[in-house]
Order: C-alpha cells, then structure tokens, then sequence
C-alpha cells in the first residue's frame, strides 16, 4: 500500500475528465483501510467513479476503494446469501451470479461501477432497483473506524436514494454488500416494454436469467454509450416527480408527454404524483445529440451528458445547469442531478 502523488484521475472516472489527484492510494484489504484511516480522516473516496463529475484538482487523499472477494454466506433450497466486496466490478459480479443461476440482478446488467456503490443510488433499471435483493450493507465508519452493519431498512432506499447520499453523506466507506438471490423459481421482470419486444423477437417465451441479462446487455448497448469509448455518467439527471395538478396542466399543452404514474405506496402520499421522463423533457427543448465544445448531450438518450474527450468537469457542469434552466423556465420542473458533482 503505497501513497502516490500527483496521479491523474482521467482513468478513474467514467466521465474520463482529467483532474489530478494530489496524494493517492489503492486499497485492496479491509485492514489496509483501517491503517489508513488512523492517520487520515479528511479522504476523498474513490470507486468505481460511474457515477461523478470531478470539477477540480483533489487535495485531499484520494482513496480508491478496490477490496475484491465474494463469499456465499448461506443458503437454503430456495435462496443463497452472497456478500460482494465494494472494489468488484458491477457487470462483472452480476454476470457471475448468472452463471450460478443465482437469479434477482439480470435486470441490472451493463451498469457501470463496482458493488460499494450500487446502494449509494439504489441503482435501477429496467422495472428492478437493488433495493429489492441487498440485505445488508457494511461499513466502515470513517470518524470512529468502526465496522457498522446497515440492514436494508437502514439504508431508507427509495428512487435513486439513500441515507449514504444523505444523512451519512461521506461519513462512512461500504466496503461490502450481501444480497438475498433466488437458486430456483426466479421472480422475472420482463413486463418492461423493450424487454418484452427483445425477448419476442427472439421467439424466446420461458426466459432464463441469462435471457434477460442478454436483452438488457442488447437494450443498454444500443442506448447508452459505453464509457470505455466515451465518457459518461450514465443518467445525469433524476426523473422529476409531480403533483397530479401539474401532471393535468403539462398534458393539456403536451398530450404526446410520457409519463409514470406512480402508485400511493411508492410515492407516500395521498396525491397520486407522475414521473415525468427527464430524457423527453430534455429532447423536447431540443438538447438531444447537440455538442457544446468538447460535451455534448447523447444522440440516442437525452438523459446522459458525454464528454467527447478533453472536456473539463466545469463544461459539463455549465451544459447541465442550462439544461436544468431551460427546463425550468419551460415546464417549472426543477431537474434533479443525479450524479454526484464534486465543485
Ligand atoms: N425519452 C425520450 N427521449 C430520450 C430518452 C427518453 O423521449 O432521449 C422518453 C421515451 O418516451 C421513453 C422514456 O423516456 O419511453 C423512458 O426512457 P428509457 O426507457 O430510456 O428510461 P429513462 O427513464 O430515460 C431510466 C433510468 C436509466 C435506466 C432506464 C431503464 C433514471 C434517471 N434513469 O431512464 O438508468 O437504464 O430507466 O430502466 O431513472 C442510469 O441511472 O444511469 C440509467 C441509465
């Protein structure tokens, strides 16, 4: 374990933006981290880097969490207990599960970023959020250097959130996550329209795990860029969630305007409130696939900002905050970043 300096971030950030780390170290132990931690507080956590945008150079010490390992805890006839360390690749952790025929992540395929982070965001796609299958988070807390468990109540997920983006932002570094899998009677979710359309093209009616993993990989490719080719975030923004007074006045003006309505559970509320598809939003001011310099909006997903190649953070940030000031002017949405921009 060996504390660099002056290190350029360009390959640790999945925006491919090019800042410098002024000290850094990898840690690939949990006790490597403990270590670290008795002489240094004042970190800035590196992961996967699939989900920030870096406006400038780093003072502090960038710790880059890359602790590997999966173990199988338990399991019974219906179900395993698998805990991932945080520096596995995501896809990569995924993919092995499928392999195993451990079903519940397939939805998730091809998303960028190691397992530490997936609870952050509660990541989701395609009708799954990881919400539904992480039993147990653990931690380290950074002021005490404390091992902390977090079930997953703990963790007050809900739509892209959780306490570690809130409350507990930066004060704690997950170093694992365990997750409850099927082994047999895999609960599908294809109802997800272009899955669905996927999977009927090709004549596949009783999908496998490894079916649907494929049409995700297959819709994701075609959609989203992949950042080993150009840099991205993946969404930038959330998509925003209004009253149904909103809903009614937007549709009037915008019938062809796409829309989730969301049932009172999920929302919490007595007001029935709609999820309005950011990326229409941002294609209708007419964003979609232009470039500004060096970043751009994507052509085939308005929802994502690209980084052509020596785009600055700060170029970025700026294209995100007149989007955001379009759509506000526009709609009176307030578009939510998603990503978290380090300014
Ligand atoms: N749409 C447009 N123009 C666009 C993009 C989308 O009009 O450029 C409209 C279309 O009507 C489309 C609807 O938006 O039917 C939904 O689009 P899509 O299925 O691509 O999903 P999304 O809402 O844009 C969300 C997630 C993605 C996830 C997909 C699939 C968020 C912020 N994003 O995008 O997550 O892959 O659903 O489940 O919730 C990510 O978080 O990085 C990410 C890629």
């Amino acid at each position: 374990m060996t504390i660099q300096e002056n290190i350029s971030l360009k390959p640790f950030n999945t925006f491919g933006v090019d800042v410098t780390a002024e000290k850094f170290v990898s840690i690939d132990h949990f006790y490597q981290l403990q270590e670290i931690l008795k002489k240094e507080k004042n970190i800035f956590l590196l992961s996967g880097g699939s989900n920030m945008l870096l406006t400038r150079n780093i003072d502090q010490l960038v710790v880059h969490i890359n602790m590997k390992g999966i173990t199988l805890d338990d399991e019974n006839e219906d179900n395993v207990f698998i805990t991932a360390n945080a520096g596995e690749d995501w896809h990569d952790f995924v993919q092995w599960c499928i392999s195993k025929n451990y079903g519940g992540l397939e939805n998730l395929s091809l998303i960028p970023g190691f397992v530490g982070t997936c609870p952050i965001q509660n990541i989701g796609a395609y009708g799954v959020e990881v919400k539904d299958v992480i039993t147990k988070v653990e931690t380290l807390e950074i002021i005490s250097g404390k091992k902390i468990d977090f079930s997953n109540e703990d963790c007050r997920f809900s739509y892209r959130n959780s306490i570690f983006k809130n409350e507990l932002k930066g004060k704690h570094i997950i170093t694992s996550v365990s997750f409850k899998l099927s082994k047999k009677n895999h609960q599908l979710n294809t109802e997800y329209g272009t899955i669905e359309t996927e999977l009927k093209n090709k004549n596949i009616i009783n999908p496998t795990i490894q079916d649907i993993s494929n049409a995700v990989i297959k819709i994701r490719k075609s959609k989203l860029p992949d950042p080993k080719k150009i840099g991205n975030s993946g969404s930038f923004f959330k998509n925003p969630i209004i009253s149904s007074k909103q809903y009614k006045k937007l549709r009037e003006k915008y019938p062809t305007m796409p829309f989730y309505e969301l049932d009172s559970l999920e929302s919490n509320q007595k007001d029935v409130l709609y999820k309005i598809p950011a990326g229409w939003l941002i294609e209708t001011m007419g964003f979609k696939g232009k470039r500004f310099g060096d970043c751009g909006v994507h052509e085939k997903q308005a929802l994502v900002l690209v980084n052509y190649n020596n785009a600055k953070g700060n170029d970025i940030f700026s294209l995100a905050k007149k989007i955001q000031k379009t759509i506000l002017n526009t709609f009176e949405i307030a578009l939510e970043i998603e990503v978290n921009v380090f300014d």
